[in-house]
């Protein structure tokens, strides 16, 4: 069976993935520990991928993640990932996390980060997915915007 031309990113988006903070999350700072956040942006993230692929995805670059803000104790981390855009075999995938006060429906952004994704074969292969189709002005700036963090990506790693 052959890949799909093309899919858009709502296919394959997560909306929402909640998290919510006990104190066991905190650093000693009593905020989210950092490192809790940046496996649920992977984890969340990679979810997006293989729905993108329907393949086996492995992270291969996390090439900017910036905390903007803390999380605190008792709030609830909502997190939301889209795949931006699709090469070969990788793809760019956006992630926005906020801490939203359930209680009051408050909520602000305390992270953002892309991910790079390769879609492999059964033995670790890299191996094709479907092209990105935007469908909305914000999904063709992402597009765009990939590419340009593509291309100094690769100019980085060379
Ligand atoms: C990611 C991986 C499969 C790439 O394999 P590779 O043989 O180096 O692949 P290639 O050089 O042929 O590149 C394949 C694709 O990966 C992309 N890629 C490879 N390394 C990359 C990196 N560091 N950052 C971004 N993209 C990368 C290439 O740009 C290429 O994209 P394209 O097919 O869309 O053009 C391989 O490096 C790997 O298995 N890494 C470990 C992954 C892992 O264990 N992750 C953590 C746990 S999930």
């Amino acid at each position: 069976m052959g890949i799909s031309p093309g899919k858009p990113p709502a296919a394959s988006a997560v909306e929402q993935n909640v998290y919510k903070v006990f104190p066991n999350d905190l650093n000693s700072e009593y905020t989210v520990f950092g490192g809790l956040v940046m496996a649920l942006c992977d984890r969340t993230a990679l979810i997006v991928a293989e729905r993108h692929s329907g393949q086996t995805c492995v992270t291969a670059a996390v090439d900017s993640l910036n905390f903007v803000g803390p999380a605190r104790a008792g709030e609830t981390l909502i997190v939301k990932a889209a795949v931006n855009r699709a090469w070969t075999s990788s793809m760019e995938i956006g992630v926005r996390v906020a801490a939203e006060n359930s209680h009051t429906g408050e909520s602000r952004h305390v992270v953002s980060a892309y991910l790079t994704f390769v879609a492999v074969d059964r033995d670790g292969r890299p191996t094709p997915v479907p092209a990105v189709l935007p469908e909305t002005d914000a999904e063709q700036r992402r597009y765009d915007g990939a590419q340009r963090r593509r291309d100094a990506r690769i100019a980085a790693r060379s």
